[in-house]
């Protein structure tokens, strides 16, 4: 399944992500060309295969620079389970923290999740037509079927005696074209759900090496045990309609193969986002030795990047073939603090751009969910009219770049406050002002944000 969804090219790969992110065009080569390396190693012969380790990134740069947003973007692409971890997360075997197999624990997490969602789309419609007959038999109890069903409508009275099938089968049909048109949304009906629900004692757990997935996996067994309890509830059409489409689904899907699909695609397809791995490289020079715990993490990060199995609830999962990208600032460490056997897992490297204001006049509108199709959508809903004009955009972005310079550089994050400063009023009046046409130009953002701009200590707050 995985293999043949990502057999895009770089080229093609690196125009999808330009849908999304900005600039940073020597990033999204480098992910394009490890999606892209991974693939050929699948495609070689097994022996070559194993010499040929896999080739992942180092991201550099300054927060809010693209780092994540192409990592995510490229997952998406390429419809691969992805997880987001701080490699801060983690600590040495032994101490409290999380244990660095829970990544990988994580992403089948995810895969499951992706395939089952898949798997249930696929039986949707069969389900739906179940869920509807369940439904038309809560409605209309026929004598001959079971009797627990019960009538729970008030113009459908229950037939005294026993209809002739045909005129049975008649009404039938006509309550499911009610069903269908939506007139029965008022009616209540009594359906039996199974009883599921967290067992949120089992948090009490704590979160050291083993215990971890010990927890997770007695909270399934106990779930198994007491999950297929079932509960008769009232409730209208609509929702019983919805949760049984659901039950009916579940019981379509073969789980174990669902599962089976979710360890191999997580196997070849994952991608493994671990942010901040700077912070876990020892800073070198300083006179300061290799702090101890930080190597013991890199340490233990260092098989599963290598390639190992890590054993699941959904099975044992191989690492060899997953993508890992690692993020950071590396304001102080730089990559040649990793340890040695690390750096080389991780070969490419590449530096992202500080993002300057002509960056954010075209993040403002060109990405496919810019931050201006963004605000003008949400006030259409309230027919209120957003009307950028050029001037405008390079005024806002002028302000962002501004208070990046003279505040902290949060790079395109800037915007998000900027915006939301900008748009406050009509935020908070477009409700009693349908029908308004906003012209958001140069005039409006310096009326609105130069008082805030001049003063240091209020754009501190506010910007
Ligand atoms: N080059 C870009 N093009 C479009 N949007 C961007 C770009 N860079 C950042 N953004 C937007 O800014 C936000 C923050 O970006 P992102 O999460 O990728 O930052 P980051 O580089 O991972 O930072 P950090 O180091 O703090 O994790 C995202 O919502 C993203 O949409
Ligand atoms: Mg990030």
């Amino acid at each position: 399944m995985g293999s043949k969804i990502q057999s895009f090219t770089p080229r093609e790969i690196v125009s999808e992500l330009d849908r999304y992110i900005v600039g940073q065009k020597e990033a999204k080569k480098a992910v394009a060309i490890a999606l892209r390396n991974r693939w050929r190693r699948q495609q070689v012969s097994p022996q070559l295969r194993e010499e040929i380790s896999p080739k992942n990134i180092i991201l550099m740069g300054p927060t809010g620079c693209g780092k994540t947003e192409i990592a995510r973007r490229l997952a998406k692409l390429a419809q691969a389970p992805f997880v987001k971890v701080e490699a801060t997360k983690f600590t040495e075997v032994g101490y409290v923290g999380r244990d660095v197999e829970s990544m990988v624990r994580d992403l089948v997490d995810v895969s499951v999740k992706m395939c089952k969602e898949e798997a249930m789309q696929f039986v949707k419609e069969k389900a739906r037509g179940l869920a509807e007959e369940h439904i038309l038999d809560l409605l209309l109890p026929s004598p001959n079927k079971n009797q627990g069903a019960r009538l729970h409508i008030d113009n459908f009275q229950e037939p005294a005696v026993q209809e002739p099938a045909h005129i049975e089968e008649e009404t039938r049909e006509k309550l499911r074209l009610m069903l269908r048109e939506g007139k029965l949304n008022d009616k209540e009906v009594n359906v039996e759900v199974s009883q599921s629900g967290g067992m949120p004692m089992m948090h009490m757990f704590g979160q050291g090496v083993g215990v971890e997935e010990m927890a997770s996996n007695l909270q399934d067994a106990l779930q198994n045990a007491l999950g297929s309890r079932k509960k008769r509830r009232k409730m209208k059409v609509p929702e019983a309609l919805e949760l049984l489409i659901q039950e009916e689904a579940h019981k379509l899907i073969d789980t174990d193969q669902v599962n089976k699909n979710a360890i191999t695609r997580a196997q070849e397809s994952g991608i493994v986002f671990i942010d901040e791995i700077d912070k876990v490289a020892s800073a070198g020079g300083g006179g300061r030795g290799p702090d101890v715990s930080r190597e013991g993490v890199q340490r233990d990060i260092l098989p599963i990047v290598e390639g190992c199995n890590v054993s699941t609830k959904y099975g044992v999962v191989n690492t060899d073939h997953i993508l890992f990208i690692a993020a950071g600032a590396f304001h102080i460490s730089k990559p040649s603090d990793l340890i040695p056997e690390l750096q080389g897992r991780f070969p490419i490297r590449v530096e992202l751009e500080s993002l300057k204001e002509e960056d954010f006049v075209r993040i403002l509108q060109e990405p496919e969910n810019s931050l201006v199709k963004q605000y003008s959508s949400l006030m259409a809903t309230e027919e209120v009219s957003l009307d950028f004009t050029l001037d405008g955009l390079h005024a806002i972005a002028k302000v962002a770049a501004t208070v990046n310079s003279t505040q902290e550089n949060i790079g395109a994050r800037r915007l998000y406050t900027v915006m939301e400063r900008l748009l406050e009023e009509e935020s908070f009046h477009a409700p009693d002002q349908r029908g308004k046409k906003v012209v958001v130009d140069e005039s409006l953002v310096a009326s609105r944000l130069s008082p805030i701009l001049q003063n240091e200590d209020l754009s501190k707050f506010i910007l």
